[in-house]
């Protein structure tokens, strides 16, 4: 992966959120003065407990390791206390998988969103646990994160691997996979970029396929569905989902020059 440069946000736009200069257009991003326009949520906020460790390790850990959102752009570098190559995830759950990546993958930073407080607290955790220090968490809705935080040619990769699939049909406008999102996250990786999506339902796999195909920025790396790639783990998940006879679809495209 090429060696990422972000241009840093002056130091006082961060905390000043509503001082914060005007940021550049962004294709897919939202219109000129309006900063929190109402849009279709893709999750509902969980009940679930916090348990006492990861209570102790949003003490221990969540000061370095969770970012504030702010809707002025990111300075990277600052952040991770380094340059080097960005992967933005959507939706880390209790971030097994997130956590394993970060450790086979020790010369990426991975900028990480997730919602719901139980499982910001289980990746905490496990960064403790395995002494990990290339993870920043985001606590927040993803699509403010990239719509306010993330100019274009920022990412070098992007995974979202299995997004609550939305069964219902009236319920599929909630998906993450479709064109107005998928626009802005191709304009935000770099040329060469990845953007890798996992799921075991299969119209949601040939939806992804479908979307990601249509958009003009993005290129297949192969023909259809994806070979596993290596970094990503079987996770306990997915492992009672193949003892149950699932299938699980990989899908990769990588930003056209
Ligand atoms: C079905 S879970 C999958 C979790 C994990 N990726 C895995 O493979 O186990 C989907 C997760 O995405 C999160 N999520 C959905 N939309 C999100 C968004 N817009 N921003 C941040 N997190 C989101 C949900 O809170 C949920 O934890």
């Amino acid at each position: 992966m090429t060696e990422l440069t972000i241009a840093s946000a002056p130091a006082s736009a961060a905390p000043a959120a509503a001082a914060a200069p005007a940021a550049p257009a962004i294709r897919g991003s939202a219109p000129a003065g309006v900063t929190h326009p109402k849009t279709i949520k893709s999750f509902v906020r969980r009940a679930g407990r916090t348990t006492t460790g990861q209570a102790k390790a949003f003490e221990d850990f969540g000061p370095r390791f969770v970012l504030p959102y702010t809707p002025a752009p990111l300075d990277a570098p600052a952040a991770f206390g380094r340059s080097a190559p960005l992967v933005l995830e959507i939706g880390f759950g209790m971030g097994e998988a997130t956590a394993h990546i970060a450790r086979v993958r020790p010369q990426d930073n991975f900028l990480c969103c997730e919602v719901h407080e139980p499982g910001v607290g289980a990746l905490l955790k496990r960064i403790g646990e395995q002494a990990l220090t290339n993870i920043r968490i985001l606590q927040h809705d993803a699509v403010e994160v990239i719509d306010h935080m993330l100019p274009e040619g920022s990412l070098d990769g992007v995974h979202i691997f299995f997004p609550d699939p939305w069964h219902k049909t009236k319920h599929n406008k909630r998906r993450l996979i479709q064109p107005p999102l998928v626009a802005k996250l191709a304009a935000r990786l770099k040329p060469g970029g990845y953007l890798h999506c996992a799921t075991d339902w299969q119209p949601y796999a040939e939806q992804m396929l479908q979307v990601l195909g249509a958009e003009p920025l993005l290129q297949n790396t192969t023909t259809g569905f994806a070979p596993q790639p290596d970094y990503r783990p079987l996770t306990k998940f997915e492992n009672r989902g193949l003892r149950l006879g699932h299938g699980v679809w990989d899908v990769v495209f990588v930003r056209r020059n």
